[in-house]
């Protein structure tokens, strides 16, 4: 369940590190972004920034409370908007992933590669635990765009940060996933949370 891997990533983080104040989420607001805000939000002594380059779910989130901070710019090639939206986090999720590639500028190796790079670096220089949400699958020998690039933000995740905590989702599916309600309209939603199928996940 979807659930599982919020409620993975805030147990975690607050074991670790019981001072969180901050917590950046990076691609906050795509599917399970907004889903690790509002698991994050139950600790009352966090402050949340989403960054992101669609302001609109920020918005809709702000009415949470004030726990959501304003939103920073951040594209996650540019290592400048990255760092600037880290500054003085706790901790760092990186949620940012595509399924398409809009060249030049947006391939896989520049977003899931290249920008994850900048990601642990935000978080180095922050001291922050990273979280890096990374993909079943992935394989730095695959010939999968998608795959091999998801293979390359673990290894350069892993050098920068190597206490980082990297999760290999696989599909995750509910009321909002882009899967089953695409593909099957009428599946039947789970008591109004989004599911998390099994998976392997792969952390230090
Ligand atoms: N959902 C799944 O079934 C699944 C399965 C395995 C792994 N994952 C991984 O889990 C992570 C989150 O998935 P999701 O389903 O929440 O994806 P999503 O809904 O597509 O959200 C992706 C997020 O990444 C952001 N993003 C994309 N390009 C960016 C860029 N250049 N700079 C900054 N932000 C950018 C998007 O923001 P914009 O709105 O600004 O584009 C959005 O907030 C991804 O890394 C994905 O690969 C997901």
């Amino acid at each position: 369940m979807l659930s599982m891997i919020t409620s993975r990533i805030c147990i975690r983080t607050f074991v670790t590190n019981s001072k969180v104040k901050k917590v950046v989420i990076i691609g906050g607001s795509g599917f399970i972004g907004k889903y690790t805000a509002k698991a994050f939000i139950q600790d009352a002594d966090t402050s949340i920034e989403l960054g992101a380059r669609n302001s609109k779910i920020v918005n809709e989130l702000k009415s949470l409370g004030n726990q959501i901070l304003p939103p920073v710019s951040s594209d996650i090639i540019s290592k400048s908007d990255i760092l600037k939206a880290c500054q003085g986090a706790s901790i760092i999720v990186n949620l940012v992933g595509i399924m398409h590639e809009r060249p030049p500028i947006y391939t896989f190796d520049n977003v899931q590669h290249l920008g994850a790079r900048n990601v642990a670096i935000a978080a180095k220089e922050n001291n922050a635990q990273l979280i890096h949400i990374s993909a079943i699958g992935a394989d730095p020998n695959s010939n999968i765009p998608y795959a091999k690039t998801k293979a390359l933000g673990e290894i350069v995740v892993r050098e920068i940060c190597p206490n980082a905590i990297i999760i290999r989702p696989s599909i995750v599916f509910g009321p909002e996933d882009d899967f089953f309600n695409v593909s099957y309209p009428s599946y039947p939603s789970y008591s109004g949370y989004p599911s998390y199928p099994s998976y392997p996940s792969y952390s230090s």
